[in-house]
C-alpha cells in the first residue's frame, strides 16, 4: 500500500464515484470481493433474486426494484467492471498484491421506512432517495435508505467502488468508507426526442440503464412531433401506421410498457409528453382535417421552426373530440409509471393560424383565448387521471396563459425564464439550452441553395453551437438568478438530446458522457461543499473514470480526455 500512496492519483480514486456524494470518506485498503458475499435485505438472507423482467400488469413493486438493483450490482461488478489502467503512472504495477487477501464478507441492505404507495409514479420530493453506505476494513457492507430507491442508489454507489484485475478478480482499494448521500434536486431528467429519428426500444433501455447509473430518475419520452409519430395509440391506429417514418418505426403498446417498466425497475419515472398544438404535423398523414398550415414550401419558415410546418386548429370541435380520444387512450397507460403528463406547447408559431380554417387569424387577442381553452381541456383531462401536467415555458411566459398552481413549467430558453416562471409561483425545471442541449454543435441540417444564401450562412453553424462540451455543461447552475425565496420552487432540470441528428448509430457518444455532467449538478448541486464553482479538475479524472465505467457496461462513451492526462495526474491543467 505504500506504493500505492506515493502515486500521484490516489486523489482522485478516493473521489472514485460519480456523481459526487453528500459527505464520503474513504481509505486505502484493499478488500476483494467474490460471488459468494452474504446479502441480507431486510433482515432475511438473500439468496435468488425474483423479480419480473417485463410487466404483464402493473409497475413493479419496491421489493422487485431493490432485487433487480442487487442482481444490476452483482453484473456491475463482476461482469461489467474496468482495469483502472489509465488511472496509474505508465510502467506502474498498479494491482493490489494478491497475497494476505481481505475480503468483502458481507452486504447488508437495510430500510428504515415503508415505501409510500406512489413509489414509482411520485411526485417530485414524495420518494426520500437518500441513503447511507459504510464498508468496514473488516469487509461488512452496510447500506441504510428510508425507500426502496433510496437503497438501489446505495447500491449504485457501492458499485462504483471495485475494480478488475488483469487476471479477473475484482477489488477496492478504498476501505473503509463512510457515506451519507443525498440529492440537491429531486427532478433529475433527460429528455429523448423519439421522433425526429427513431430509436428501436435496446437502444432507449440501454439509455435508460446508464441515466439510472448516474443517479437519473425521470426519463421524459418527447414521444412525437411534426416529422413522425412513432407512438401507437390504439384507439387511434392510424396515427402510427400512417404518421411513423415506416411501419417498422414505430413504439407498439407492449414496446411502450416495456420501457415504462424497465425505466420503473431501475428507480426511474417515465413521462410521456405529446407535444402540442404545434409540433404535431405528422397528424396530418392520418388525419388531415385536423392540421392547419400542413408542409408550406417553400415557405415553412413563416409557419414554423422546422420542416414540416404545421399544428392543430386552434378552435375545432373535431380537434377536441380527437384529443379526447387520444388522451383517454395514452393517459391510463402514463399514470402507473409517471405523476406528470407533458402537454408541450412550445414553438407555437401564430402565423399558421392564418391559415386555420377555425381562426383565420395571428391576432395574439384572437389566438389567446382559444390557447386557454385548448391547454384548460388537456389539463382537466390529464387531472382527472390523477396526473400533473407539464407545458414548455411559452405556454406561461409567452402566451400569458392562467394554468393551475398544479402545473409544472419546463423551461429552456434562458436562466431569467426560470426565475421568471417561479416568481409566478409555479414549480420550474431548469435546462436551459445554452448549456445543457446535446444536439448543439453539430452544425446546420438544413441545406442551402449555393448563392446569396449559402454565402450568408456559411460556415453553416447550428443556432445554438458551439458545441456543449461537459464543462461548460458542468457550470450551469439551475439555479442562477433565481432569488433564495423561491429556489425551492425550482424542483430540478432535464438535459436534452433532440435528435434532428442523432439516431441510434450516435446516440450513445452524442449524451455521455456529457449527460454525467448534469446529472452530477442535479444530484449534488451546482456547488461544491464550500459554496464555490465545482472543480474541473477535481471533476475531469472522476468523470473519465465513469466514463470507463459506461463503455464497461455497454454504452459508447466518448472519451474526454487523453490516457496521458490521467495517467500523469495534473499536468493537463492549465496553470492560472
Ligand atoms: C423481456 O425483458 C428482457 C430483458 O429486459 C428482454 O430481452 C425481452 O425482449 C423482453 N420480452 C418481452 C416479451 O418483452
Ligand atoms: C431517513 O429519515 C430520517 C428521518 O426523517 C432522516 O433523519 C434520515 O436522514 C433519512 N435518511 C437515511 C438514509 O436514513
Ligand atoms: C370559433 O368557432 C366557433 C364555432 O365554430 C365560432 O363561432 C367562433 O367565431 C370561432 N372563433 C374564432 C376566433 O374564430
Ligand atoms: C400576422 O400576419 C401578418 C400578415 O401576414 C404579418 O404581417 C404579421 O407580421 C403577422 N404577425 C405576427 C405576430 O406574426
Ligand atoms: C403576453 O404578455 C406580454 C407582456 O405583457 C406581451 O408582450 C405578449 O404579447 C402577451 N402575449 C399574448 C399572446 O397575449
Ligand atoms: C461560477 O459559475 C458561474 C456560472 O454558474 C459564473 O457566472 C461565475 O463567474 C463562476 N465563478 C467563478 C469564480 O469562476
Ligand atoms: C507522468 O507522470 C509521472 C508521475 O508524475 C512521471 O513520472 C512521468 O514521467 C510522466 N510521464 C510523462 C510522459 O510525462
Amino acid at each position: 500500500m505504500k506504493l500505492l500512496y506515493l502515486l500521484p492519483l490516489v486523489t482522485s480514486f478516493a473521489s472514485a464515484l460519480w456523481p459526487q456524494p453528500s459527505t464520503y470518506t474513504s481509505g486505502e485498503t484493499v478488500l476483494w470481493i467474490d460471488g459468494d458475499v452474504q446479502v441480507t435485505y431486510n433482515g432475511a438472507e438473500y439468496k435468488s433474486h425474483s423479480y419480473r423482467e417485463n410487466a404483464t400488469s402493473g409497475a413493479p413493486t419496491g421489493g422487485e426494484i431493490v432485487q433487480y438493483a442487487i442482481q444490476k450490482t452483482y453484473a456491475t461488478i463482476f461482469e461489467k467492471n474496468f482495469i483502472p489502467w489509465k488511472f496509474y503512472s505508465r510502467n506502474s504495477n498498479f494491482e493490489p498484491s494478491n497475497s494476505d487477501k481481505k475480503h468483502v464478507t458481507a452486504l447488508t441492505l437495510k430500510q428504515n421506512a415503508a415505501d409510500p404507495d406512489n413509489l414509482v409514479n411520485a411526485l417530485a420530493g414524495d420518494v426520500d432517495e437518500s441513503y447511507g453506505l459504510s464498508l468496514t476494513e473488516e469487509g461488512e457492507v452496510t447500506i441504510t435508505a428510508n425507500s426502496s430507491i433510496g437503497l438501489v442508489r446505495g447500491l449504485t454507489t457501492f458499485s462504483q467502488l471495485f475494480f478488475k484485475t488483469t487476471d479477473d478478480c475484482v477489488y477496492t482499494n478504498l476501505a473503509p468508507v463512510e457515506i451519507t448521500d443525498a440529492p440537491k434536486f429531486s427532478h433529475r431528467g433527460l429528455n429523448l426526442d423519439v421522433a425526429r429519428n427513431f430509436f428501436p426500444v435496446k437502444d432507449i433501455k440501454r439509455m435508460i440503464d446508464a441515466m439510472a447509473f448516474n443517479k437519473f430518475n425521470r426519463f421524459h419520452m418527447h414521444a412525437t412531433d411534426g416529422q413522425s409519430w412513432p407512438l401507437e395509440i390504439p384507439a387511434l391506429p392510424r396515427l402510427a401506421s400512417q404518421g411513423a417514418y415506416e411501419s417498422s418505426l414505430t413504439y407498439s403498446h407492449g414496446d411502450l410498457k416495456e420501457l415504462q417498466y424497465y425505466a420503473a425497475l431501475n428507480g426511474i419515472e417515465f413521462i410521456i409528453e405529446i407535444d402540442m398544438p404545434g409540433h404535431t404535423s405528422s397528424i396530418w398523414h392520418s388525419y388531415p382535417e385536423l392540421i392547419a398550415a400542413f408542409n408550406i414550401q417553400p415557405d415553412w419558415s413563416t409557419y414554423a421552426a422546422e420542416p414540416p410546418s404545421g399544428t392543430l386548429k386552434l378552435n375545432s370541435s373535431d380537434v377536441y373530440n380527437f384529443l379526447d380520444t387520444l388522451l383517454a387512450d395514452l393517459l391510463p397507460r402514463a399514470a402507473p409509471f409517471s405523476a406528470y403528463f407533458h402537454t408541450g406547447g412550445d414553438e407555437v408559431n401564430k402565423n399558421a393560424y392564418t391559415l386555420d380554417d377555425t381562426v383565420k387569424s395571428n391576432d395574439s387577442a384572437i389566438l389567446q383565448p382559444l390557447m386557454q381553452k385548448f391547454v384548460d381541456r388537456n389539463h382537466d383531462q390529464v387531472r382527472s387521471q390523477g396526473l400533473t401536467p407539464i407545458v414548455w415555458e411559452e405556454m406561461l411566459l409567452e402566451w400569458n396563459l392562467t394554468l393551475g398552481k398544479d402545473v409544472i413549467v419546463q423551461t429552456w430558453q434562458s436562466d431569467q425564464a426560470v426565475a421568471d416562471t417561479v416568481a409566478k409561483g409555479h414549480k420550474a425545471l431548469a435546462g436551459n439550452y445554452n448549456y445543457w442541449y446535446l444536439d448543439c454543435g453539430h452544425g446546420q441540417w438544413l441545406d442551402f441553395v449555393i448563392g446569396p444564401s449559402s454565402k450568408q450562412y456559411w460556415p453553416y453553424n447550428d443556432y445554438c453551437q458551439p458545441l456543449h462540451n461537459w464543462r461548460l455543461m458542468y457550470s450551469y447552475d439551475p439555479l442562477s438568478g433565481v432569488p433564495d425565496e423561491n429556489a425551492h420552487l425550482v424542483i430540478g432540470g432535464e438535459v436534452h438530446m433532440w435528435a434532428e441528428q442523432t439516431d441510434r448509430t450516435n446516440i450513445d457518444r452524442n449524451v455521455w458522457p456529457r449527460a454525467c455532467a448534469a446529472a452530477e449538478v442535479l444530484w449534488s448541486g451546482p456547488k461544491d461543499a464550500q459554496g464555490h464553482n465545482r472543480s474541473q479538475v477535481e471533476a475531469s479524472p472522476r468523470l473519465s473514470m465513469m466514463r470507463e465505467r459506461l463503455v464497461a457496461r455497454g454504452v459508447m462513451a466518448e472519451p474526454i480526455q487523453m490516457p496521458f492526462c490521467l495517467m500523469n495526474g495534473t499536468q493537463c491543467t492549465l496553470p492560472t
